[in-house]
């Protein structure tokens, strides 16, 4: 029987890169919830659509979209769009995308299924709440959003965006306001999810933590 870690938090909290660690620690495949969903942005994006677009059109639309990920590499209608989905626009369009019902149901099975195929460390917005609300560890993940700001402005340069920290903040926030506001799924943190501030932490220092937490069952 396979089993799921699932990891939730706000934007640039760090759960990729703890997600990424704690899956090659453990031996589980790792579960980039976010990139199936900036994937599907993408998709609406090429197809012309933008906040506006009748819930008919996101559904006809989806209904030409395929999403696949193997290796760490997401793909859409069968192109690799892994560096596609890190932009700016992206990160926007997924955030006001997921909040539709058509989209959230098209990658609720996608998600579901790769546990078929493997153990799993799955980090998102609602892992712990609706998509994986059995699973065996659940972890919300928070930092400032200051903090994040600077983390997420840190990792666009490295990609060869400009960005302004300010400006970063603003989006966060915005981010967060609709991740955590919306009816359907929204962020926030499981009754039975333990909660890890990481501002002011290594990625060491949370990686090590809730490997304890994993192997002794207790913080
Ligand atoms: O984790 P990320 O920044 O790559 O996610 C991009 C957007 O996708 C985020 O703003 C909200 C949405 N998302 C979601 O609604 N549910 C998830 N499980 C993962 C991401």
């Amino acid at each position: 029987m396979n089993k799921v870690i699932a990891i939730d938090g706000p934007s640039g909290a760090g759960k990729s890169t703890i997600a990424r660690l704690l899956a090659e620690e453990l031996g589980y495949q790792y579960l980039d919830t976010g990139a199936l969903y900036r994937a599907v942005a993408l998709s609406l994006l090429h197809t012309g659509l933008n906040e506006y677009a009748t819930d008919g059109e996101v559904a006809s639309a989806l209904e030409k979209t395929k999403i696949s990920f193997r290796n760490g590499r997401v793909f859409l209608n069968q192109k690799d769009v892994s560096q596609e989905i890190r932009s700016p626009e992206a990160s926007h369009y997924a955030s006001v995308f997921s909040a539709r019902r058509a989209v959230r149901e098209f990658l609720l099975d996608i998600q579901r299924d790769a546990l078929h195929h493997a153990s799993l460390v799955a980090e998102g917005r609602d892992m712990t709440t609706v998509v994986f609300p059995y699973a065996s560890a659940k972890f919300y993940l928070d930092a400032s959003a200051e903090e994040r700001a600077r983390r997420r402005a840190l990792e666009l340069r490295t990609k060869g965006y400009d960005v302004e920290e300010k400006q970063m903040l603003l989006d966060i926030r915005e981010r967060d306001a609709r991740d955590s506001g919306r009816d359907i799924a929204p962020l926030r943190k499981a009754e039975d999810a333990l909660c890890i501030d990481s501002t002011g932490l290594s990625v060491e220092d949370v990686f090590r933590r809730i490997l304890a937490i994993l192997r002794e069952g207790r913080p």
